[in-house]
């Protein structure tokens, strides 16, 4: 089948671009207010641009709420700066308790039954029972491009540079990420969800980095 992704004329009950770019990792975006009020919630579009120095992003789409833009990307940007959480196998329904549309100013940190650790560099606390934390110092949003008649979903993109890094002893083994310690969750389409448990490894041919 073929679909023109401006008509959407795919003829199903739910738009499966989603569940095309998968799997997407989860961004658990912790930031606070300029009272210092903690936010936290989920974002799976989001990724590491790059590494030099490492810049990574979040997007958000629209609102739904109690405020003109998503409070992760305004607390991002009234006090210049987030930390991004990794979601393992084991928070995945904290996880989800921390998406609800709270009020602004509602701690889904303590909504959620986690708990604040301090971070290095910048204030918002990291999720103590998370494996790995970066903290990230915002860079600039950028505003994507208007749909017409859905100007109320209209996305931009979050991006920080990442200053500092938080990892759980109990994830590194012989000096490396162990993933399978920690079964990271990503994001498919619909409802759906996946656990990195299936690793495997292939050599590049041309990079002395990783033989
Ligand atoms: C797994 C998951 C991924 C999500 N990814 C996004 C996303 O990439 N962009 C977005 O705008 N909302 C996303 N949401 C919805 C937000 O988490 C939700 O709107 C949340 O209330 C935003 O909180 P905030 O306003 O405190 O930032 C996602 C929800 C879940 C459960």
């Amino acid at each position: 089948m073929f679909y023109d992704a401006h008509k959407r004329d795919h003829g199903f009950k739910v738009d499966p671009l989603k569940s095309l770019i998968v799997p997407r990792p989860i961004g658990w975006i912790s930031t606070v207010d300029p009272e210092g009020r903690v936010n936290l919630a989920p974002y799976s579009f989001y990724n590491a641009v790059a590494e030099f120095p490492p810049i990574v992003y979040f997007s958000t789409t629209g609102t739904y709420g109690d405020t003109a833009t998503k409070h992760s990307r305004m607390n991002a940007e009234s006090t210049g700066e987030f930390v991004v959480n990794m979601v393992s196998e084991s928070l995945k329904e904290r996880m989800n308790i921390t998406t609800a549309m709270f009020a602004y100013g509602i701690d889904e940190m303590k909504e959620a039954g986690l708990t604040p650790a301090p971070c290095r560099y910048v204030k918002p606390p990291r999720v103590a029972e998370s494996p790995m934390a970066l903290e990230c110092r915002y860079w600039k949003t950028i505003e994507l491009p208007i749909e017409p008649g859905n100007e109320k979903n209209a996305g931009s993109m979050v991006f920080g540079q990442v200053v500092g890094v938080h990892i759980d002893e109990s994830i590194l083994k012989n000096g490396r990420v162990d993933v399978a310690a920690f079964k990271p969750v990503a994001r498919l389409g619909y409802s759906e969800y996946t656990t990195t448990d299936n690793v495997w490894a292939m050599r590049r041919p041309d990079d002395p980095r990783y033989q």
